[in-house]
């Protein structure tokens, strides 16, 4: 059986066990610093140890696996992506690109190979965001752009990053020690579900990354005044989620006017929450992203004026506080080709496309050069727990990688 067909198999199968760890019975939930993740990447750790890799978890909970090169201590090839997962989250994203990278390296190892470089396996703690607001924690600490003042973020139990580090086991004035020198890396590479439609479209398994969407993510709070439900006239209402709707229809109006502009509301808490009471006190999400960061900045800007008139014209006191904030990244040209030339060996015709969705590869573009490879996924469909991959696509995506990794030039 050739070396890709026998890891494709070990790929599906370790990422339906890997999908069996969440915080919730129905459906995959996989948050930072949770006991889940520290299951995560205890087993995750296995299998880095058994492709023949030294393995580590670091300051801010990643887990790397490292397989050095001809010569130990050789400056590495950092390849990489997430083990959290949204909430109701999908099998494929992140973990997809963590398993892969480690059956390529079992596959080196089985047959004895050293590359001129070291090759490490990061399974980064958090990138999605999702319990403390703020995403790229893991590459962020990686690429020494952690940001110190997040440890004070706390999460819906009101518990701070920097206690849940704690009760994890990790020293958050020890966060600093997981950012790497850029003269230890030869570059970065990601695979990745594609999270869109385009290489169905294009009924390509595979496809080259050309760029990744910048992004703002901003919690809102909305402050009005409670009131009685049966007896408060509506001319008299200052109701906090009727104002929070209509900033939630404003983000739709800005985002929707501008090409290559999404923005969502995904989140909205809404209180005292009770049938009889009109809201007094709204807090959501905006998240909007753009493939140029001009766009983006104006239309943030229009949004802005936006709430403010919202606020105005209802009485009430909206106040955004930015949390999150990404510039659009461009792939490194001379690992693209390198990508490129691997998909044309592979299936012939290579499909380029723009990254919509963020990734640690955003991050990790502050410490070195990166790459990434994009594998089709079912409908497109992501953040969604009917995410799917088929074994074929898993496979070929495996050979691509294995493909660009032995045939790897570092930047001369
Ligand atoms: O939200 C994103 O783009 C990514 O899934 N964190
Ligand atoms: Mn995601
Ligand atoms: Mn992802």
């Amino acid at each position: 059986m050739n070396v890709i067909s026998t890891v494709s198999t070990d790929i599906l199968s370790r990422l339906d066990t890997l999908a069996t760890v969440s915080e919730s019975h129905d459906g995959l939930t996989r948050r930072y610093l949770t006991t889940q993740h520290r299951d995560a990447n205890d087993l995750v750790g296995e299998w880095m140890n058994a492709a023949g890799m030294a393995v580590h978890q670091d300051a801010v909970g990643n887990i790397i696996g490292r397989y050095e090169g001809l010569e130990d201590g050789a400056p590495a090839l950092i390849i990489g992506s997430h083990l959290d997962t949204v909430v109701m989250a999908g099998k494929y994203d992140g973990m997809l690109g963590v398993v892969t990278a480690i059956s390529c390296v079992h596959s080196l190892n089985e047959r004895g190979i050293r590359m001129p470089f070291a090759i490490e396996v990061v399974g980064f703690a958090d990138e999605e965001g999702i319990r403390f607001q703020s995403t790229y924690l893991g590459s962020r600490a990686i690429a020494g752009t952690f940001n110190q003042e997040l440890l004070n973020a706390e999460d819906a139990e009101g518990i701070s990053m920097a206690d849940a580090m704690r009760a994890f086991g990790l020293d958050p004035a020890r966060i600093s020690d997981a950012a790497r020198d850029p003269k230890d890396i030869v570059g970065y590479l990601e695979i990745h579900i594609e999270q869109g439609p385009v290489l169905e479209n294009e009924e390509q398994s595979v496809g080259v990354v050309t760029a990744i969407a910048g992004a703002t993510r901003q919690t809102v709070t909305v402050e009005g005044v409670a009131g009685h439900a049966g007896t408060v006239p509506m001319g008299y209402r200052q109701d906090a989620l009727l104002a929070a709707s209509e900033c939630a229809l404003a983000v739709e109006d800005v985002a929707t006017r501008r090409k290559n502009v999404v923005g969502t509301v995904g989140r909205m808490n809404v209180a005292p929450g009770a049938a009889n009471v009109v809201p007094g006190h709204v807090t959501f999400t905006i998240d909007l992203r753009a493939d140029e960061d001009a766009k983006r900045g104006d239309a943030l800007e229009e949004l802005g004026r936006c709430l403010d008139e919202i606020a105005t014209k209802r009485g009430v006191e909206i106040t955004a506080r930015t949390v999150h904030e990404a510039s659009s990244v461009s792939c490194a040209p001379w690992i693209v080709s390198q990508i490129e030339r691997a998909v044309e060996a592979q299936v012939g015709r290579v499909v380029r496309l723009p990254s919509g969705a963020g990734h640690d590869a955003a991050a990790m573009s502050d410490l070195t050069d990166v790459g990434m490879i994009f594998v089709r996924c079912g409908g497109g469909v992501s953040h969604n727990p009917d995410e799917t991959i088929t074994e074929a696509d898993a496979a070929a995506g495996a050979h691509l990688l294995l493909h660009v990794i032995e045939n790897f030039k570092t930047e001369t």
